[in-house]
């Protein structure tokens, strides 16, 4: 043990003879450096070659356990509701056992902080240790849930062939065939029946969303809006982030073929992250801390501008979606119908043969913000002008955005006559955060420089409250006696309406969010006539627009896939106003409290891209733990679980 770790860390030189020197082993992160491709036993052993630090230990978990105080969901954990049980655990104590358990190397210390986190299956609290999500592993057989079953899915050659020479070289030379795989039936894998198995991955390896089956449309593969572009999406069970497995062992009967045979799948690591010669490059170009990894002190003015509204943002993270890993959607199973105007965003639209329906895929809320609303408005009057009179908005694999669009799409839908277009929301007041409030007051800051600032508040009546108004010390009287968690019951008057930029306050006084959009007085369809079609992977934001649709105008929605057998929301993990850890660090530092003992400390060790958060949610029951199940159903096909519009003709 001993031995190695001296190894690792250059030590062994100085402290052993040449004689042992000669018959230690070499680097193993040297043996992977410059492969875009890697052995997957390899990379692990690069990644596996770093020692366990205690030091570093400490002050990941001092942040960890110090942004969980700002967790407004900590208390649903204890005991989380019906149909949402999966996700129940006792978050203090699954920290102070991660504080107490012996670890050989980091990678194990990282990988039970990722697994706890990633079970509960909130995309908002996750765990992303960017020495640790350098690769992304590749299994050349993703799967699909079919109305006939569990097969490898049919475009796997079209699809993967995608991935370029070196992904089909690395399998070359191993003699493995799999490109005679797609579209085989599947019968079992890695010795389970094969439903059973996606189980375990949507318990174990999907997280993101509460409910179980959504996450068993994330183990297998979807197509969906990557940045601007159509692509699909591999799947948490031939794509996983972290490192642990090699093969996987499928039984299964190939296409024009009646016999079923076991076939072990290799995996291919797909390297991701800064390049490196050996284990000390990987670790300070992987791993180490960079000017990045935590807050600055805005109030110095050098580092953001000020006169930019910090704007809520409520997504999914999604680093296996970066353009590095996206595939994109191969070529035939693309939308042919010719796009209408406003489709060059984050927004495709279509008019369907016969004039009568328009189809908005709505790919995310993210991107370009002050085109979003320009996109709409432009699809909707190229509808109008062809006579559209029905409208069908695609969700699927939609991972959230901007708050503000979320609520925008909404009303534009609905009309400004509906008013307010959003939710009560609330924010957990424990006594930092009421000490941010306090000391933005104090100091005179406004939404330029924070998100705490009362000026990001409205109140119910929708009025925005003023700069000195502290929002955050009613909370106290209630909450402080029973827990420091978000008080979902007792919202009173005083309290806020929604957490929202300045610009948002615009949309709602005036209906314009852009001088160059005019929100409609009345809808500009039918609301019975507007649908809404996904896969339940709809998040934050998303699924605010889309449960806005739903329980305002009762609007009908098709959730596709997942198991028959189990019920499905259609949306996952609501949320409102998310903070990354380097914003959170932001608004400590800006406030001037970076020294209070409740604060949590800079992270050292590793660069991560934490995305452990705060944020402010709605009244009484959290609309995350409301389950709402879409009126419709249906399985995909083999013709329509790649092809856009296929399922759009269906729908
Ligand atoms: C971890 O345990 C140590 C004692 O071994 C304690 O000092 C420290 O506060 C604990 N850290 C957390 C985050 O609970
Ligand atoms: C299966 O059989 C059909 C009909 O003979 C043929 O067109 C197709 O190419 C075969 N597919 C594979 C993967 O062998
Ligand atoms: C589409 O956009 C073009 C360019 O802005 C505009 O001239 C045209 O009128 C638009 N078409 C419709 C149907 O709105
Ligand atoms: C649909 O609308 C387009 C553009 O307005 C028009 O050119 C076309 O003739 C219409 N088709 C039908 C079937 O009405
Ligand atoms: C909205 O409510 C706040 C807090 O109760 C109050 O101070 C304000 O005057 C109200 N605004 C309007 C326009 O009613
Ligand atoms: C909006 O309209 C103004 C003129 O009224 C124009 O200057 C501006 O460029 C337009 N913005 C966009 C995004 O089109
Ligand atoms: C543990 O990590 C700390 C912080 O990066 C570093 O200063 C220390 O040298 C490390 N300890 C060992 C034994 O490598």
């Amino acid at each position: 043990m001993l031995f190695s770790r001296f190894v690792r860390s250059g030590l062994l030189p100085v402290l052993l003879s040449r004689g042992l020197l000669a018959t230690a082993a070499p680097d193993p992160c040297a043996k992977v450096a410059g492969l875009q491709f890697a052995d997957p036993a390899d990379a692990i052993a690069c990644q596996k070659s770093f020692p366990f630090n205690e030091t570093l230990r400490q002050n990941v978990l001092t942040v960890v356990s110090r942004v969980f105080d700002f967790f407004t969901f900590e208390d649903f954990y204890l005991n989380s509701p019906s149909p949402f049980q999966e996700s129940t655990t006792n978050i203090r104590a699954d920290i102070a056992r991660i504080n107490s358990t012996h670890y050989a190397t980091d990678y194990d210390f990282n990988r039970d902080l990722w697994d706890f986190t990633t079970q509960l299956n909130d995309g908002h609290t996750r765990w992303f240790p960017n020495c640790y999500n350098s690769y992304q592993n590749l299994l050349p057989a993703p799967i699909v849930i079919l109305d006939k079953g569990i097969f490898i899915t049919p475009d796997a050659v079209e699809f993967l062939n995608q991935l370029g020479p070196g992904f089909i070289a690395f399998f070359a030379a191993k003699k493995f065939n799999w490109q005679r795989l797609a579209g085989a039936k599947v019968l079992t894998i890695g010795g389970l029946p094969a439903s059973v198995y996606i189980d375990n991955i949507a318990r174990t390896v999907s997280g993101n969303y509460l409910d179980h089956n959504v996450r068993v449309n994330s183990v297998v593969s979807s197509y969906r809006i990557v940045n601007t572009d159509f692509s699909q999406r591999l799947g948490d069970l031939a794509g996983p982030l972290f490192l642990t497995q090699t093969s996987l062992k499928f039984s299964l009967i190939p296409v024009n073929s009646t016999t079923p045979e076991v076939v072990d799948v290799p995996f291919v690591s797909d390297f991701i992250g800064a390049p490196f010669t050996d284990g000390p490059s990987y670790w300070a170009n992987n791993c180490a801390a960079n000017d990045q990894t935590n807050g600055v002190d805005l109030r110095s003015g050098s580092s953001v501008s000020r006169s930019q509204p910090r704007l809520a943002r409520a997504a999914l993270m999604d680093p296996a979606g970066q353009p590095k890993t996206a595939v994109g959607l191969p070529g035939p199973f693309l939308p042919n119908l010719p796009p209408t105007n406003g489709s060059t965003g984050v927004i495709k639209s279509f008019i369907l043969p016969g004039n009568k329906t328009g189809v908005m895929f709505v790919g995310s809320f993210e991107g370009d913000f002050a085109q979003f609303p320009l996109d709409v408005d432009a699809a909707v009057k190229q509808f109008k002008a062809s006579g559209v009179t029905n409208l069908l908005i695609d969700v699927t694999n939609n991972g959230g955005g901007f708050v503000c669009l979320g609520l925008f799409l909404h009303l534009f839908l609905s009309g400004s006559q509906i008013g307010l277009p959003g939710f009560q929301s609330t924010s957990r007041a424990n006594p930092l955060a009421q000490k941010i409030v306090k000391a933005g007051i104090e100091q005179g800051h406004d939404d330029t420089i924070s998100f705490y600032t009362p000026d990001n508040w409205l109140f119910l009546n929708g009025t925005q409250m003023p700069l000195d108004f502290d929002y955050n010390d009613p909370f106290s009287s209630c909450c402080r006696k029973r827990s420091q968690s978000a008080d979902f019951s007792a919202l009173r008057g005083l309290t806020t309406w929604l957490f929202l930029s300045s610009s948002i306050h615009v949309v709602i006084r005036t209906g314009v969010p852009d001088p160059n959009v005019t929100i409609p007085t009345t809808p500009p369809f039918d609301l019975n006539k507007v649908a809404i079609i996904g896969n339940g992977n709809c998040a934050s934001t998303c699924s605010l627009f889309t449960t806005l649709m739903f329980e305002r105008h009762q609007t009908k929605i098709a959730v596709f896939g997942g198991n028959p057998l189990q019920q499905i929301q259609y949306k996952g993990m609501a949320g409102n106003q998310v903070l990354e850890w380097a914003d959170l660090d932001t608004e400590i530092k800006t406030a001037g409290l970076k020294n209070d003992p409740l604060a949590p400390p800079d992270l050292y060790g590793l660069e991560h891209a934490s995305q452990l958060e705060k944020r402010f949610l709605d009244e009484k029951l959290p609309i995350a733990y409301v389950s709402e199940q879409p009126q419709f159903r249906f399985p995909y096909t083999a013709e329509t679980y790649n092809n856009p519009q296929k399922v759009w003709l269906f729908a």
